[in-house]
């Protein structure tokens, strides 16, 4: 059985393997039934979410499931019941556990005590959902795409802002292991994890991909395909982003940067905040394609549960 808790979970050929079920099931939507019975999967919420609650619950019932969404608040995880207890109790009955969460030790403490596969929603630490989109979105728009999959290697993608959160973990590793040239252009103050850097530069030396974190952001963008850049106040983390505004404002996603790539396109993963970390000019104008990489949370999720639910995954 495999879950899937961060980017590096899959393989670079998996998340090829995963992304092309994705692509095929945003092409004939009920295609795959991989819960059919209606199995039920747990979605649990610690934190606030619009994308991946509805993108999951439709996801799982296209796949024949029946989606149970849980405020974990209103649960007696809420009360402060042992995560290993709940893994046992859950897996007794579903067939999947997604789970958005704080600690990424917390999701770790569920995969270990649960008897199905366990996936990552969101953690502080990565948001490997939200990459599977991003990639299968880049390879629509970019071009690369095939029956064996997305074929991204030689793309290049810049992410700006807040290089420590958890998306620009994951566009790390994630965009790494798709073989791309991933940049991170953010302020000193908020660099990416050591450990995380090394593990991307580790991936990408296999793939063929490069990484580059820089305090530039021309740097960053300068001949890229993608432009991607998250809220400066991550979900937790709100009064730390509010506080490093003026640190980050050289890190705004606007028209002038957006000039510098190879007619790129731009991409966030929702909610934004116009004039903060991207103007509106830009969100709101042609090179945007948020709305086509919110979608494809659907379609690259249904990827992955179809995947993981394959009986070699669960036997393996
Ligand atoms: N991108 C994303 O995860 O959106 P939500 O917080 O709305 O789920």
């Amino acid at each position: 059985m495999r879950h899937f808790l961060r980017d590096d979970d899959l393989t670079s050929a998996e998340q090829r393997a995963v992304l092309a079920r994705g692509l095929a099931l945003k092409a004939d939507r009920f295609a795959e039934t991989p819960f059919v019975g209606p199995r039920t999967v747990a979605v649990i919420f610690d934190k606030s979410s619009t994308r991946t609650r509805v993108s999951f619950a439709v996801g799982i019932a296209d796949l024949g499931g029946s989606p149970l969404v849980i405020d974990a608040a209103s649960s007696q995880m809420g009360r402060g019941e042992p995560i290993s207890d709940t893994a046992k109790v859950l897996s007794s009955m579903c067939s999947m556990i997604v789970w958005r969460t704080f600690g990424q030790e917390r999701l770790d403490q569920m995969a270990a005590s649960s008897a199905v596969p366990v996936v990552n929603a969101l953690t502080d630490q990565f948001h490997p959902c939200q990459i599977l989109a991003d990639l299968l979105t880049i390879a629509e728009v970019k071009g690369g795409l095939s029956p064996e999959g997305p074929a991204l290697a030689g793309r290049s993608f810049a992410y700006l802002g807040d290089g420590a959160n958890n998306m620009a973990a994951s566009y790390l590793v994630g965009g790494a292991l798709a073989g791309m040239e991933v940049r991170i252009g953010c302020p000193e103050s908020h660099s990416p994890r050591p450990d995380v850097v090394a593990r991307a530069a580790e991936i990408a030396e296999s793939t063929g991909g490069s990484v580059l974190v820089t305090t530039d952001p021309a740097e960053a963008v300068a001949g890229i395909d993608a432009v991607a850049t998250d809220t400066w106040a991550s979900m937790g983390f709100e009064e730390a982003g509010h506080a490093a505004e003026g640190v980050l404002k050289p890190y705004q996603v606007t028209s002038q940067l957006m000039d510098l790539g190879n007619q790129a396109v731009f991409m966030h993963c929702l909610p934004a905040y116009r004039e903060h970390e991207v103007t509106s000019e830009v969100i709101d104008g042609p090179a945007s394609v948020v709305w086509q990489e919110a979608e494809n949370r659907l379609h690259a999720q249904k990827g992955l549960m179809a995947w993981l639910m394959d009986p070699e995954q669960i036997a393996g």
